[in-house]
Formats: structure tokens, C-alpha cells, sequence
């Protein structure tokens, strides 16, 4: 294990503003947290003609445990009703649910179809119910459903069936595609962009706010905005890398006009990393260092990272793209970063990697603070769009400080919450109502809930949630990494 600070070993927010000093990192910290009425956590937000009830975000969290013809089975439920109780306003997503078969990210992933649609409204609802019971009322609730294809990390039917847009240098050796595995051809984008409009009518029909057009985490909407290397209509020039985008639009307005429309983004990326075998061990994988990319420079395989030293976000075309959004009559934004496949500790800062990671090669709250500064600046530049950010779980103890220093000083306009959504879904409402926090419910960031994924499982929490600590799933996690 690292010698970095653990979040948990600190006892105030003096503490904690303590190391934030030593490591040199920019992140707000609020030594009181507000509750009630004019905390500004509580405070109401509007957009696009809805009002979002407070400052805290649900992120999209899957769970890898739908029915193999994409319906929620009583685990999704279950998860999507403690996102309901949580006291969060701002549902973003749900979940990734995939607009076809074959961009599935795994054989249990939701599917939004013609078939399943009852089932995704009935989810909706129950969500809708719980926070009823938990809050009292629905008024302020916003929920929107994010709508995927997974391309290079399509694996519908349980094995890798990468659909992919150019053949990257180090993606493609790593999913050992050979030179000549086909690229998909603009006929099939044009067909895959058909299905995320009848899936985004689909969601409008069952009661959804919003749609989110996911491009983040390495899946095809993301891939799309780093397709330089592609010929045709969909690749090349920014034009042609956002015309999927355009075009789903587009389609969504002329079926469905009074749908409103999100976008999760990885506002940037950097080139992917692997276990340095030099400090890996059995059964350990070893710290994290970048693939060598020297050979690749310019570096034209990413977006929102410099061609130049693809080690260091760069985000000029990430503003060119928020400009495009806010030119499309997109308000609702959500920026994450980089992809939990090739680079999780830039996407989901943890202590303790998954199975397929690494150790950290940096403090986990220098990604925090990476994510926050992007956020922070991409803000400034967009007053008009509302914004949610991303990686706060890591704070642990100290999301509520940060959080709020975070919306009052206006580096973002909502603040996402994952992995702690399934630790301790309630966090939210705890802190507007004045409560200590249950310290034991904290996700300390074990990585369990991406490990289980990896190996077949469904995911959740198992480490600290009761009901997948006691499951029968949670000893054959014991036993895979007891193997490993
Ligand atoms: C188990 C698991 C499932 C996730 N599923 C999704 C998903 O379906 N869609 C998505 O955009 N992000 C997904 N994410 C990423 C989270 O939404 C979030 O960006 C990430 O966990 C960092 O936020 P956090 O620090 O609050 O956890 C997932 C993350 C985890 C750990
Ligand atoms: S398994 Fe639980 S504690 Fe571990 S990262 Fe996931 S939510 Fe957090």
C-alpha cells in the first residue's frame, strides 16, 4: 500500500486544508458546513426551464446486473431506489444504458428498446417513489437516462467485440486487434446514431428529463472526438469528429423536440498507463507509469490532452466543444475525465486499485484536484451551462467541505457523487439536514465495486454495503483476489 495520506486518519478540516498546503493543490475547502434552507448546497438551480432542487449530483453508477435482454433485475432496482432516497435533485443518468445489442459494454448491461421500455419506466419510477418517501417530495428531482454505445469496449455477449473508429497504437496491441480488424464504416455510424434517437424518444415517452449523450470513458461518443486519424464524414477536422454528436441532435429535435439533452464529457484525457513491471509483484500490481509515447508524438489519438506531451490536459478543443454544445441548445453538461480502462486514477481517484489497475502513481487527491481545476476553469468560460463535476468521492470526511466551498465559489454548479452513492447513498441528505456524517459508510475507494465487474460479477459495495458484504458473490470476490 502507498504512504499516502489516508483521508479517514485526519481529524478536521484544518487537517485536511493541512495536506491540501503540502501537496500544493488548489482545492476549496469550507471549515463549517452549512445546513438548512440557505446553505448553499440547498440551493436550487434552473435550467432549461426545470428547477434542480440542490447542488448534489447522483452519477451515473452501473451495476452489471440487468437480465441478458437488458431489463433491470431487483439488484438495479435496488440500486436505483437508494439513488432515489439519497436526497440528490440531480439524477445524472441513472446508469449507461446501451441504445443496441452490440454496444453493450457487458451481457447485463441495460438496454433501452421497444422490449424493454416498461421496464426502464417502472425503474424510473420506483427511483422517483423512494425519494418521495426519504425527501417528502419529488418537487426539484431531475433524473435523466444516459444513452451508450461502448464501441471499443463493446462485450455484449460476455467476450471483447470491440467496434471500433481508428486503429489506436496502444488500444488496439492492448485488445490485441490485429492491423486489419475493420473500422466501423459511416454507413454503421449513421445506423447507430438512428438508434440513439429511437432509444432518446423511448426515454421521452417514459418520463426522463433529459438524455445524456455519453462522451467520456473511452466508449464511441468519446472515441469519436479523438478520431483524427479517420477518414470519411466522422473523422479528421473537429467538424467531422463532432458530427456524430450534431447528428443524434439533430434527429432527437426533429422526433422529439421538447426532450432536453445532457452531455457527460471527459473534458481531457492522457495517454494510457500500466503496471510498471519494475515494482510489480505477485498477486500486486505495480505503480502506475505511462505507456512510452515517445515514438507517437504529436500524440493524435486523444482529446483534451497536449499532442505535444500527452501527459497534460490540454483543453482548447474542450472549449471549442462546450461552445458547440451551447450553439446546439445543450445547457446540461457534466465533465468527467480519461477512462477506467487505460487510466482510472485520472478517472476515478482510489487508494487501492482494481484488479486490472494499478498502484497510484500519484496522491489521489492530486486527481481530485485535476478534475476540479477543469472544471473550475471550463466554468468560468460557460456561466450559461450548468455544470456538474466529477471525482469528489475520494474526500471523504471532507466532501461536504469541499462541496460547498466548491458551489459558493463557483468552480462548478453541481457536485457528482459515484462510489459514494454506493456506500452511503444517504450522504446527501445527512449533510442538508444538518446531520454528523456516518463515518463508517464512507467508500475509503477499495475498488471493489470495479474489481467484481472485472471478474463477472455484478458490482456494488461490497466492502461496506450489508447486503453484498453478506452476499454469496462477495466470497467468490474473496477468492479471486485471494488467487490473484
Ligand atoms: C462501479 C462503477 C460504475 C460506473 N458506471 C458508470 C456509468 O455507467 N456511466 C458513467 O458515465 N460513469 C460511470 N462510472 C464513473 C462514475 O460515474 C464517476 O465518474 C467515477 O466513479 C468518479 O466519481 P467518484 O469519485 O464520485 O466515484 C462508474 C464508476 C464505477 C466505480
Ligand atoms: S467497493 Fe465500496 S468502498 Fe470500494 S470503491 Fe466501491 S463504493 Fe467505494
Amino acid at each position: 500500500m502507498s504512504d499516502y495520506v489516508k483521508i479517514g486518519s485526519l481529524h478536521s478540516a484544518d487537517d485536511f486544508i493541512h495536506v491540501l498546503r503540502t501537496l500544493n493543490l488548489s482545492i476549496p475547502c469550507d471549515r463549517e458546513v452549512l445546513s438548512g434552507d440557505s446553505a448553499p448546497l440547498a440551493q436550487p438551480i434552473q435550467v432549461d426551464g426545470l428547477t434542480v432542487g440542490n447542488r448534489f449530483a447522483v452519477q451515473p453508477m452501473e451495476g452489471w446486473d440487468g437480465t441478458l435482454d437488458g431489463r433491470p433485475s431487483e439488484l438495479t432496482f435496488r440500486r436505483w431506489k437508494r439513488f432515489g432516497s439519497s436526497g440528490a435533485k440531480m439524477i445524472w443518468g441513472g446508469e449507461a444504458v446501451a441504445v443496441r445489442h452490440d454496444g453493450r459494454a457487458n451481457p447485463n448491461q441495460l438496454l433501452l428498446n421497444e422490449s424493454t421500455r416498461d421496464d426502464l419506466a417502472r425503474l424510473r419510477e420506483a427511483l422517483v417513489e423512494e425519494h418521495r418517501k426519504a425527501c417528502g417530495t419529488t418537487d426539484g428531482l431531475v433524473i435523466g437516462l444516459q444513452l451508450t454505445h461502448s464501441g471499443r469496449y463493446s462485450r455484449p455477449d460476455g467476450k471483447p467485440e470491440p467496434r471500433i473508429l481508428y486503429h489506436h497504437p496502444i488500444l488496439d496491441r492492448r485488445l490485441n486487434l490485429p492491423d486489419d480488424y475493420p473500422v466501423l464504416t459511416d454507413g454503421e455510424v449513421r445506423e447507430i446514431i438512428e438508434t440513439f434517437i429511437r432509444s432518446a424518444k423511448l426515454a421521452w415517452q417514459i418520463g426522463f428529463d433529459f438524455v445524456d449523450i455519453k462522451h467520456c470513458h473511452g466508449y464511441l461518443g468519446h472515441e469519436f472526438l479523438s478520431a483524427h486519424t479517420r477518414e470519411g464524414d466522422y473523422g479528421g477536422s473537429f467538424d467531422n469528429r463532432t458530427r456524430f454528436l450534431r447528428e443524434v441532435v439533430q434527429g432527437i429535435r426533429a422526433e422529439v423536440p421538447d426532450l432536453r439533452i445532457g452531455v457527460r464529457l471527459s473534458a481531457f484525457d492522457m495517454i494510457p498507463f500500466r503496471p510498471d513491471p519494475a515494482t510489480s509483484q505477485p498477486g500486486k500490481p505495480g505503480i502506475g507509469v505511462p505507456e512510452p509515447f515517445e515514438h507517437l508524438l504529436p500524440y493524435r489519438w486523444g482529446f483534451g490532452v497536449n499532442p505535444n506531451n500527452p501527459l497534460e490536459p490540454d483543453l482548447t478543443e474542450t472549449v471549442a466543444f462546450l461552445r458547440l454544445l451551447e450553439e446546439l441548445g445543450i445547457h446540461l453538461v457534466n465533465l468527467s475525465a480519461g477512462s477506467p480502462y487505460y487510466n482510472p486514477h485520472i478517472q476515478r481517484p482510489a487508494l487501492y486499485p482494481p484488479s486490472d489497475g494499478y498502484q497510484p502513481p500519484e496522491d489521489p487527491l492530486v486527481g481530485v484536484a485535476r478534475q476540479m481545476q477543469a472544471v473550475r476553469t471550463l466554468k468560468a468560460q460557460f456561466p450559461h451551462l450548468v455544470i456538474v463535476g466529477t471525482a469528489y468521492t475520494y474526500l471523504q470526511e471532507f466532501i461536504p467541505h469541499v462541496a460547498q466551498a466548491a458551489v459558493r465559489e463557483g468552480w462548478t454548479d453541481l457536485v457528482g457523487l459515484g462510489r459514494m452513492m454506493l456506500a452511503y447513498p444517504e450522504l446527501p441528505r445527512d449533510v442538508l439536514e444538518g446531520r454528523p456524517l456516518q463515518t463508517k459508510r464512507l467508500c475509503r475507494t477499495f475498488s471493489d465495486c470495479t474489481t467484481a465487474p472485472r471478474n463477472g460479477l455484478p458490482s456494488g459495495c461490497y466492502p461496506l454495503d450489508e447486503f453484498y458484504k453478506r452476499s454469496p458473490q462477495a466470497q467468490q470476490l474473496k477468492v479471486l483476489k485471494r488467487a490473484r
